[in-house]
């Protein structure tokens, strides 16, 4: 039995993980998440009344609340979702991607040192519980851009391009760093794209679907031949179970769905399914800094840990696609109010 602090629970991927790990193990949650614009209960109504499952408003960078959720909950694993995620909001924005990104895993990392430690008395104490795991959710964009061949393997040099991946590579060294340093029993795992229910819709494929429930433009940025490698949700909360359970203490492992897919190709899929016409393409101005490729190559977590993605791109598309066509209440709520401001100022500014 685990007792596992989630943080930013309440987002996308840390949301659906919650439920994964809740209806596939027999583990407690202590969800902490500040409810940013990003975090919304609402994914979270399935679970809200499970005695394994507690939830916490508050934030990864305050001290005194995050020591006194290791002691309340004796907390052994964490999962560190928590972060601002958006490459364009931290163009517009970066300061607050340093704070939480940052900031926030050393004070999530300075407290599982503290409480996990069997000596926390002595400053070098390298010794923890036997049981103690700290789990990054990080991602393959610390890795740059590809050209138009090769992958992200574990060993690629860091080189991020936006203030976002800058702020998740920083976060990463701090992690390897309490490692190295402290002993602390650490994992990072470094993600594709994910798609799936419950993403807030100013990510590619939910703004692309919502702006087509509204018959509006789907602004591609540039040519649209940015590549990503696109994973459904559902398998990167399998694979970062994979890796709490299985995973070498120390490693990274990358994770990814052998799904490499242009942008354009994308927003084709969802017009297609959605029986919209292409003449809603529209070609807007390019993302400063904008990754042309990235590619997960990973051997590392099926050879060594027997994990593989479950869904096909189009059988995880169709899943999507149905859900928010299911629940046009959530979209509807996540849509209102400052989403109007955001898009307006991203989109018309
Ligand atoms: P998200 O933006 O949907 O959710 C982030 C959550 O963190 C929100 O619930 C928000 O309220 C919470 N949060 C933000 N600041 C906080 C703070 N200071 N204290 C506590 N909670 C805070 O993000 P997501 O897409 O679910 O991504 C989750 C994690 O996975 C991130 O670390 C991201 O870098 C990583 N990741 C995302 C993808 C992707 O495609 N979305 C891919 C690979 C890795
Ligand atoms: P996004 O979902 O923001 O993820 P990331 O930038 O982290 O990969 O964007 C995915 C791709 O889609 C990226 O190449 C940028 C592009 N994109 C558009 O063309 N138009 C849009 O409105 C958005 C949000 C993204």
């Amino acid at each position: 039995m685990k007792n596992i602090l989630v943080t930013g629970g309440a987002g996308f991927i840390g949301s659906n993980f919650v439920k994964y790990m809740l209806s596939h193990t027999g583990c407690s949650i202590v969800n902490l998440d500040a409810l940013t614009y990003a975090g919304n209960l609402e994914n979270l109504r399935e679970v809200e009344a499970d005695s394994r499952y507690v939830f916490v408003r508050g934030d990864i960078c305050d001290r005194d609340l995050v020591h006194n959720l290791f002691e309340k909950y004796d907390v052994d694993t964490v999962v560190n979702f928590a972060a601002e995620s958006h490459v364009d909001r931290s163009i517009t924005d970066p300061d607050i991607f340093v704070q939480t990104n940052i900031m926030g895993t050393q004070n999530l990392l300075f407290a599982a040192r503290r409480y996990w430690s069997v000596r926390p008395e002595d400053k070098h104490c390298r010794e923890y519980r036997p049981e103690v795991r700290f789990l990054q959710v990080s991602t393959d964009e610390v890795y740059g851009a590809l050209g138009k061949t090769g992958m992200f393997t574990e060993t690629t040099p860091l080189s991020p391009n936006s203030p976002y991946s800058a702020s998740k590579a920083g976060a990463d060294l701090f992690v390897r760093a309490y490692h190295e340093t402290f002993g602390l029993p650490v994992n990072i795992t470094r993600c594709s794209n994910n798609y799936g229910p419950y993403q807030f819709p100013e990510k590619l494929i939910p703004l692309m679907i919502h702006n087509c429930l509204e018959d509006k433009p789907l602004p591609i940025y540039g040519d649209g031949l940015q590549i990503r490698d696109w994973l459904y949700v559902e398998d990167h909360c399998s694979a970062i179970a994979s890796v709490l359970e299985k995973g070498r203490l120390g490693e990274i492992y990358n994770i990814g769905g052998n799904n490499e897919k242009a942008n354009i190709e994308i927003v084709r899929f969802i017009l297609s399914r959605m029986g919209k016409n292409k003449s809603l393409i529209t070609h807007v101005k390019d993302r400063p800094g904008h990754d042309r490729r990235y590619a997960i190559d990973n051997t590392k977590i099926t050879a060594e840990l027997g994990w593989s993605p479950s869904y096909t791109f189009e059988g995880g598309m169709a899943k999507t696609i149905d859900w928010y066509l299911a629940n046009p209440q959530w979209m509807e709520h996540v849509t209102s109010g400052a989403y109007q401001d955001y898009y307006n100022r991203m989109y018309h500014g």
